[in-house]
């Protein structure tokens, strides 16, 4: 006679946790970590799985942020490849650098500018980082809130910028002709507490919701970058959902089988 008893329910326990944790992991829910940060920090719509977005923030990036940051854990071959384009209308239209020789980058090349690191340094007393992991290291809403936080400050001498995300950053407001300029006014919540607020002051060449969408595009493809295999983990993640839930029903009807007899 089989009776139950306790270590093979604990035992049975742990397992359970253990496949949660598995599904849990395979549905990427994880916890996200941002780096601290006073401002409260926006989400983007993104969809990771658009081509079309990430095409457009793919020549944002290589338009507006190459000329300063490499993201040389990245090879353009590999971008054509999970973007949908061909190599030709990659080398076409996303590469403007050339290499060491003096010819235009080749498509198998990674994702690297011609800035030297002491040319970086003198510009803006920092060297523009690598963004191929930023979107790990500081998170989509980070990103996504930092790029439409600019805001005009005379006391920031030179770059007469600063950024309410990234206060007192060495970056250029580089989108502006794009979202135009904004500027930061302090206004009263209602509750007595003073609240910062950015304010348009003039507008670019295209409306906010325009601008915000560019933004969530340039963030899609960053955060793509940080994780180019996202997409086919979800794929396969799935096949194995179901192929463990199938093995689920298996297990059942032979748990009924061979217990038919020993519990009435
Ligand atoms: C003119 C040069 C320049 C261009 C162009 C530029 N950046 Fe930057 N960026 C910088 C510099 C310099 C820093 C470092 C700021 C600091 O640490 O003070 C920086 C920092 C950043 C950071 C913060 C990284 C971190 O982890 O600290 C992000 C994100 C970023 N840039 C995104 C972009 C994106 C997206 C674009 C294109 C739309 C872009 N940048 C274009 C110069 C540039």
């Amino acid at each position: 006679m089989i009776t139950n008893n306790p270590p093979i329910l604990i035992k049975m326990n742990v397992r359970l946790a253990l496949c949660l944790t598995f599904v849990l992991a395979l549905l990427g829910v994880n916890p996200v970590f941002s780096a601290g940060s006073s401002v409260a920090l926006e989400s983007p719509r993104i969809d990771a799985g658009s081509e079309k977005s990430l095409q457009r923030g793919a020549k944002l990036f290589v338009n507006y942020c190459m000329a300063c940051h490499s993201a040389n854990y990245q090879r353009y071959s590999r971008m054509a490849r999970d973007l949908g384009l061909s190599e030709e209308d990659v080398s076409e239209q996303l590469i403007f650098t050339t290499d060491a020789a003096g010819e235009p980058t080749k498509v198998g090349s990674l994702m690297e500018n011609n800035m030297t690191t002491e040319y970086g340094r003198n510009a803006f007393g920092v060297v523009p980082p690598n963004l191929a992991l930023t979107a790990r290291s500081r998170g989509v809403d980070w990103i996504y809130t930092y790029l439409k936080s600019f805001y005009l400050d005379p006391s920031r001498g030179g770059i007469g910028v600063n950024n309410t995300v990234y206060p007192g950053a060495a970056m250029p407001h580089v989108l502006w002709e794009l979202q135009g300029w904004q500027k930061k006014v302090v206004v009263d919540d209602g509750s007595g507490h003073e609240k910062v607020k950015l304010e348009l002051m003039s507008p670019g060449t295209q409306s906010v919701s325009e601008y915000d969408q560019t933004v969530t595009d340039i963030t899609n493809f960053l955060a793509y970058m940080a994780d180019p295999i996202k997409q086919t983990r979800h794929r396969i993640g799935m096949f194995v959902l179901l192929f463990l839930f199938g093995l689920l029903g298996i297990a059942y009807m032979l748990k009924k089988e061979y217990w038919r007899d020993v519990v009435h």
